[in-house]
């Protein structure tokens, strides 16, 4: 909300400054005109995005044809995170090769990190690509909440990406290449810290209910899917489940995966697969746990009806 009132004040002055506008000082007429969403996650998708500012419900398109050819109201369109459009000017000011001599080959640039969760203090902060993780907590977050042998796993890229445990990601650059190589990604650079005091399995499933209340609904997959996860979730978090379904739930987020119109479809699958290939051992003993307690409380209930 605020947000978008600073963005219509600057807007604003830039008309009364006659850099917008009819036959502004640019020397050519151009409007920009601020919309805003009603909070549905899957308006960020470029084409739910486009079909929404048509006053159409937000559901993405199929592509091809991409915005860049076919976009709104069928016209080619540009659709930008706002991070690239801020970052767009400094690049034409300062050249390419500035901005691609920052990080490491291939993973180039400035990336907004955007730090939550059991850090000391949380930021947004912008930094070079391929800071190593504890550069980064160390030099804008305070460090771990109580140490970095409390530090249990990361989710590094924002919700959507698999989780890196804490040996994997102490020393890791934070940046594409080396964040795929642990099976994981930067995506948005949203990086979720949680410290040994973590249910692993409740935050995985709190994701898998985040994204079964946004999916669209348009695909099978994904409609059923994400409901389906969430389910199997809800019992594994109390350890009510069969172990051989650890496997199948794994299966499913297979079966989901690639095999939707948008990258929602992914964004369910992928922190399921994560918590399965880093924590298995947490779930089996939750599992193990809940079947003990379900024994015991049979056997004092016989015991009392003797
Ligand atoms: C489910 C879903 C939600 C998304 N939400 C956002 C969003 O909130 N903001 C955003 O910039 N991109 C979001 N995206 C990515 C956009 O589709 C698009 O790739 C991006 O805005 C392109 O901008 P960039 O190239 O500047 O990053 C989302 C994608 C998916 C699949
Ligand atoms: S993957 Fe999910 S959110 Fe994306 S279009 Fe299909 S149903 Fe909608």
């Amino acid at each position: 909300m605020r947000e978008r009132e600073a963005l219509q004040a600057a807007i604003d002055e830039c008309y009364d400054a006659g850099l917008l506008g009819k036959n502004s000082k640019l020397g050519y007429d151009m409007d920009v005109y601020v919309h805003h969403g009603a909070g549905a996650y899957i308006c960020g998708e470029e084409t739910a995005l486009l079909e929404s500012l048509e006053g159409k419900k937000g559901q993405p398109r199929l592509k091809p044809p991409f915005p860049a050819n076919m976009g709104l109201y069928g016209a080619p369109t540009t659709v930008n995170n706002v991070e690239s459009i801020a970052v767009a000017p400094t690049i034409l000011r300062r050249g390419g090769a500035w901005f691609a001599g920052i990080g490491r080959p291939n993973n180039t640039g400035t990336k907004l990190f955007c730090v939550s969760g059991h850090v000391n203090t949380p930021c947004t902060v912008e930094e070079a690509m391929s800071i190593p993780f504890r550069e980064l907590i160390e030099r804008h977050c305070g460090g771990i909440r109580g140490g970095w042998d409390n530090l249990l796993a990361v989710i590094p890229g924002g919700s959507s990406v698999p989780m890196v445990p804490a040996a994997d990601i102490i020393d890791t650059p934070m940046d594409f290449d080396s964040l795929r190589d642990l099976k994981s990604g930067l995506g948005t650079a949203a990086v979720i810290v949680m410290d040994k005091s973590t249910d692993v399995v409740k935050a995985i499933w709190r994701l898998s209910a985040f994204y079964k209340h946004e999916s669209c609904g348009q695909c099978t997959p994904c409609r059923e899917g994400t409901g389906w996860m969430m389910r199997v979730m809800d019992r594994m978090v109390k350890g009510n489940a069969q172990k051989r379904e650890i496997d199948m739930l794994f299966d499913v987020t297979k079966q989901i995966e690639g095999h939707t119109i948008c990258a929602l479809g992914d964004a369910a699958a992928w922190p399921i697969q994560g918590l399965i290939r880093h924590f298995r051992p947490v779930m089996e003993a939750r599992i193990d746990q809940y079947t003990r307690n379900a024994v015991q409380s049979r056997n004092e209930r016989l015991e009392a009806a003797e």
